[in-house]
């Protein structure tokens, strides 16, 4: 069954502040989106709201957030209503996004991987792509489709572990466990190979797709050093791709 985010929406948001969320996720995806200044942006799949914010802080001129789970919605509302930045948050499914093309920049931090078969994935390509003017950018952070998820090390030290068991095909499910200090949760996601997503990426009208690895903080690896970063920085279960709508 695709996660529930509704009752662990708190804790979610909890695990944003594990060290290789900030120093290898987040400086990743934030570095390939690049200068926002001006641009309107949609985040799909946006949670409570972590990079919607920072999209809108580093200079966007109309942000827009969307996700599944309406707890994740509340929260990220909640959080615009402390502290407004202009924000609109809407509850939508990204199987079935309709919004105008007037967006120069459609970002998604792990929405790809919810994609059960290759007829979801087209679908969630093609609504981000009806949501872009042309020439617009799609970039996302995504589960790593290059990564054999039945033989993966640890990675228990960084506060996570990823496992897939049984036959390793397309839609096989790929659980992740987070540890919060004595606090845990589960989330469960898909796997679809590369050439899926760049079919599917192709037939919405993207070209230029990229796929890039992680990158490390200079703050990452000064306060923890290369050798506490060097299984994730060379088996690291998430990927980054950015793509250029026709
Ligand atoms: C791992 S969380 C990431 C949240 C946020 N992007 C972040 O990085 O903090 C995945 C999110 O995808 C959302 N999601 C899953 N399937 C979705 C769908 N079909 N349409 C919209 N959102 C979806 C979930 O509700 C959840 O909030």
């Amino acid at each position: 069954m695709p996660t529930n985010y509704d009752p662990i929406a708190a804790l979610y948001q909890l695990s944003k502040q594990q060290p290789w969320r900030r120093h290898i996720e987040a400086f990743s995806f934030l570095d390939l989106i690049g200068d926002v200044t001006g641009k309107s942006v949609l985040d799909v799949a946006c949670g409570e709201g972590f990079y919607t914010r920072m999209i809108r802080q580093r200079g966007a001129a109309k942000v827009t957030g969307v996700d599944l789970s309406a707890g994740m919605i509340e929260l990220a509302r909640k959080q615009e209503a402390d502290h407004q930045l202009g924000i609109e948050y809407q509850i939508a499914d990204a199987l079935k996004l309709s919004l105008p093309a007037e967006y120069d920049l459609v970002i998604a931090a792990y929405l790809l991987n919810y994609a059960r078969d290759r007829a979801e994935l087209r679908a969630m390509c093609d609504g981000i792509a009806r949501s872009l003017k042309p020439g617009g950018r799609f970039v996302t952070v995504n589960t790593n489709p290059a990564i054999d998820f039945p033989t993966l090390p640890s990675y228990r030290k960084y506060g996570f572990e990823a496992s897939a068991s049984g036959d390793w095909r397309e839609g096989s499910p790929i659980k992740w466990k987070f540890y919060l200090g004595d606090r845990t949760f589960e989330i469960e996601n898909y796997y679809l190979d590369i050439a899926a997503h760049e079919e599917a990426l192709t037939a919405a009208g993207f070209r230029n797709i990229r796929w890039h690895g992680p990158r490390l903080s200079p703050e990452g690896k000064a306060e923890y050093g290369d050798e506490f970063w060097s299984m994730l920085m060379t088996q690291c279960p998430v990927t980054f791709l950015e793509c250029t709508r026709m």
